[in-house]
């Protein structure tokens, strides 16, 4: 049985997809195991250099990704995969192909994103100098069935967002949860306060 898995972003441009994939990354290698990102924007320098914008080519570009993901998956690495996947459909197909997959939704409203607008696409878009772009002038289907929801608006920081998929894989069995190791006497034993805290926290992810 292998130790890999598939961890699936999707979510609208600058929603925060890449960002949470580095904090996993760092996370995840911490942990011993070996990981690799296929990022859409880096992609689409090499294996889907040359592809556009059009349904086709996007569900040829995740068709790729996914199978990449497959094959690395089945030879125990976990991998992210970063890119819109703006379709259902195509979603559900890698799913199944993959079989150990974690769907996460970046959730962050067109007008946060718009206002933002890291890479300057979004006023490009608005005024009709980019075509065919996602949110803008281009469908996006969001997932009816994530693993997890991350709310890239504000509401949550990037590492909330990292840590509660690091705790969906927990409970999902494709992580182990980290064993306190005694280190002093009352090692194990939190403080009132630090009760406190990991309370508030498992409440602000929504886990209480
Ligand atoms: S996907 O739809 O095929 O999954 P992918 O994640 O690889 O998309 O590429 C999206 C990135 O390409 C965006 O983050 C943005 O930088 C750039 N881009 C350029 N044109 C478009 C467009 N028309 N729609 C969406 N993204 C675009």
């Amino acid at each position: 049985m292998t130790t890999g898995f598939t961890i699936w972003f999707t979510g609208l441009s600058g929603s925060g997809k890449s960002t949470i994939s580095a904090i996993l990354t760092q996370e995840l290698r911490d942990r011993g195991l070996k990981v690799e990102v296929l990022d859409g924007d880096v992609v689409r320098t090499h294996l889907s250099k040359g592809l556009g914008f059009s349904k086709e080519d996007r569900d040829t570009n995740i068709r790729r990704i996914g199978w990449v993901c497959e094959v690395l998956t089945r030879n125990d690495v976990v991998s992210i995969a970063a890119a819109i996947s703006p379709y259902r459909a195509v979603r559900e197909e890698v799913r199944e192909q993959i079989g150990r997959f974690v769907e996460v939704y970046m959730d962050c409203s067109i007008e946060t994103l718009a206002e933002r607008d890291v890479k300057g696409l979004y006023r490009k878009a608005l005024n009709g100098e980019i075509g065919n772009f996602t949110g803008v002038s281009d469908p996006y289907e969001p997932p009816r069935h994530p693993e997890v929801v991350c709310y890239s608006d504000g509401r949550e920081t990037p590492e909330q967002s990292a840590a509660k998929v690091i705790a969906k894989l927990e409970q999902l069995g494709y992580l182990e949860r980290p064993v306190l190791m005694p280190v002093g006497d009352d090692a194990l034993v939190y403080t009132e306060d630090e009760e406190e805290e990991v309370t508030a926290r498992l409440r602000d992810l929504g886990y209480l």
